[in-house]
């Protein structure tokens, strides 16, 4: 019963606060690799994916500034790890509006996961699962989680929802909805099942 009413404390506060968003950025994001031979030093690109939606790729070098590799963050004020505010990472995709001209829509960044892999592909499109992030005093991204069910217990609910942040970003070889991309990645436990992962931090450069 506990859990059931903080989980729907949780749906309405998401509810009530998600006309008041502040927003935060442009910024680019900044990969590098944490391998002590990594060649992996870039930056984030949206990459096409299909009709309105984008990956999350990867592109060596310094980023030269452009919509594509720009990006913000939205959050509640309600949700936080200690002192970082939790919430989506936004990229604006382009269109041409009906009468012709330039327009742009925001996309939240979800997850794609696979069946039969550990290894879940970011996307930019209008799928209602949004993956919860933050950025941390050093500006390092991070995934957002609030129960661990390695620590479940039969029967038991658990009484811990304390926020956590969770660094598990890679650069993997990815395929998803059609496409083959070298692209960021969220490996959700223990060694990526994609043998072509990197382990990788991400930083926020604000523009
Ligand atoms: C992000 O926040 C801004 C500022 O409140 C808001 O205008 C925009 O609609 C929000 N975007 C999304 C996708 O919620």
């Amino acid at each position: 019963m506990k859990f059931q009413l903080s989980a729907a404390l949780v749906g309405l506060a998401a509810t009530v606060v998600s006309a008041q968003d502040i927003q935060s950025g442009p910024f680019t994001l900044h990969i590098k690799g944490t391998k002590s031979n990594t060649e992996i030093d870039g930056y984030a690109v949206s990459c096409h994916a299909g009709a309105a939606i984008e990956g999350l790729c990867y592109a060596e070098g310094v980023a030269v500034p452009s919509n594509s590799i720009t990006y913000y963050f939205n959050y509640t004020g309600y949700n936080q790890v200690g002192d970082d505010q939790v919430g989506s990472l936004i990229w604006n995709e382009p269109y041409t509006d009906e009468n012709g001209n330039p327009a742009s829509v925001e996309q939240e960044m979800g997850l794609v996961y696979q069946p039969n892999s550990n290894v879940a592909a970011p996307l930019f499109g209008f799928s209602q699962d949004i993956f919860s992030v933050g950025f941390d005093s050093e500006g390092e991204l991070f995934g957002y989680d609030y129960y661990d069910d390695a620590k479940f217990v039969a029967g038991q609910p658990p009484t811990d929802y304390t926020p956590k942040a969770y660094y598990q970003w890679a650069v993997c070889w990815q395929y998803f909805t059609g496409y083959y991309y070298q692209s960021v990645a969220w490996v959700q436990n223990g060694a990526p099942h994609n043998p072509t992962c990197e382990p990788v931090v991400i930083t926020k450069v604000d523009i």
